[in-house]
């Protein structure tokens, strides 16, 4: 992608409405754009991004097994009242009336509709066990939106449902999800921890929750690393209490590590809470009706983006980790009217645009002061830097974002570092 040609509006000054500094660079880097409170309109930049955390877990839900769908986000009211959510979940829920003045709510979460498809589907235990998820714009009418879409009114879940004949199978399938969770969130980049929780409005009776480390988080944990032991410190969306208490260790007795921690994913063990209710039932082996045993499975796709954010920048931007960066690599000719430079900076673009690399070409009519700050600003793990002084040493600058390592190398030798570091 060439920069002239990007819509990719960038900001030099913090957005004073911004409080936390994923927020702040979301918007300075140009990836997303406030439309009302707690609704947010993703650029392109910031697309690309979703897109591909996107990719890496619908990769590694496919692999365990689980098919991808697509439910609506309009559901009727009706199916709610089945479970008794219409009044429980209350001013959380959006709701709209059709012309019939038939009420609907949109979406926040989608336990009953997954229910009643299935339940009119799957009749024997022989078509069981399934697992079924979806990637989904969710509504919630928060209390209190706020850090951008980290805690968004309108936003981007993956969730899943899984369906078992019994406990066994649930128990099978819930360790399956845990798994491809830490397999996603480790290859999102994050320093993260599993730690179990309660189970809020979903319901049921165990739930885990995936917290990405990060001192603005809304949660707060104490884990011991020796031991993988974590637990919850409190429900709450304090700010940072003054004085941390100490935890022990139930299994080393050594004093735990104390972190605010993101939301990130969360797996709920639900048993028959909604299938006894909606009367969602098969026949096992010896011909008697049972309701399914069930788990869900959410992971917050648009939060992970601010999220990452939040745990790689420095005070010049983004620092993205290479599996969600949306290019690997930016080509940057410091003075576009200096034929050479340009030439040279068009070539190695092509050059790397054929070999499949993600590259972006900061072709604007710009001083070198402007196209570094922007390109710190957006976080791109490789800068490919061409500039006048360096063709006369036939020499190119390849400098890495994160560690400020540089590499002076002709074009091939060059071109071959891009691969070793791509
Ligand atoms: N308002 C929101 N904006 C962005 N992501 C959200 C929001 N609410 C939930 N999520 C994400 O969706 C995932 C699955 O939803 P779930 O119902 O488990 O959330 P939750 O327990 O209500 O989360 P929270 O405690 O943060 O409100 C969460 O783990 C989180 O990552
Ligand atoms: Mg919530
Ligand atoms: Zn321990």
């Amino acid at each position: 992608m060439r920069q002239t040609q990007a819509f990719m509006p960038t900001m030099k000054e913090i957005p004073s409405e911004a409080q936390i500094v994923s927020h702040q660079l979301m918007l300075r880097a140009g990836l997303i754009r406030k439309l009302a409170s707690g609704v947010y309109e993703f650029l392109p930049l910031g697309y690309i991004v979703l897109k591909k955390v996107e990719q890496i877990i619908r990769a590694e839900m496919n692999a365990a097994g689980a098919q991808e769908l697509l439910l609506p986000a309009l559901q009727p009211r009706e199916l709610w009242e089945e479970t008794g959510r219409w009044e429980i979940y209350g001013a959380e829920m959006m709701k709209v009336i059709d012309r019939n003045k038939r009420y609907f709510g949109l979406g926040p979460t989608h336990e009953e509709v997954i229910t009643d498809l299935v339940r009119q589907e799957v009749k024997s235990y022989r078509q069981l066990p399934v697992i079924l998820y979806q990637f989904q714009t969710k509504f919630r009418d928060e209390i209190r939106p706020r850090f951008g879409i980290m805690r968004g009114r309108e936003f981007i879940m993956k969730d899943g449902y899984s369906f078992d004949k019994d406990e066994a199978g649930l128990n099978i399938n819930y360790q399956k999800m845990a798994q491809a969770y830490k397999n996603i969130f480790t290859r999102c980049g994050f320093d993260f921890r599993m730690v179990q929780a309660g189970s809020g409005n979903i319901g049921g009776n165990l739930s885990h929750e995936f917290m990405a480390l990060a001192n603005t988080g809304e949660e707060a944990i104490y884990y011991c690393d020796a031991c993988q032991v974590t637990l919850k410190a409190k429900e709450s969306e304090e700010a940072q209490p003054a004085t941390v208490e100490k935890q022990i260790c139930s299994k080393c007795q050594k004093e735990m590590q104390y972190s605010r921690g993101i939301e990130v994913g969360h797996t709920f063990n639900l048993g028959t809470k909604y299938s006894a209710k909606m009367k969602a039932t098969f026949l096992d082996e010896k011909g008697e009706s049972k309701p399914y045993i069930m788990g869900c499975y959410g992971i917050g796709v648009s939060r992970i983006v601010a999220a990452a954010i939040e745990q790689s920048h420095d005070d010049h931007g983004i620092i993205w980790p290479r599996q969600i960066s949306p290019y690997q690599v930016i080509v940057l000719p410091l003075d576009v009217t200096n034929e050479p430079v340009k030439v040279g900076a068009e070539d190695l673009y092509t050059a790397l645009k054929n070999k499949g690399v993600e590259v972006l070409l900061d072709d604007r009519d710009e001083r070198a002061g402007v196209k570094f700050k922007d390109a710190d600003l957006i976080g791109i793990p490789v800068k490919v830097i061409i500039s006048a002084r360096g063709l006369a040493e036939s020499r190119i600058e390849i400098k890495l974002r994160k560690t400020g390592e540089v590499f002076k190398l002709n074009t091939e030798e060059a071109l071959s570092k891009i691969k070793e570091l791509i």
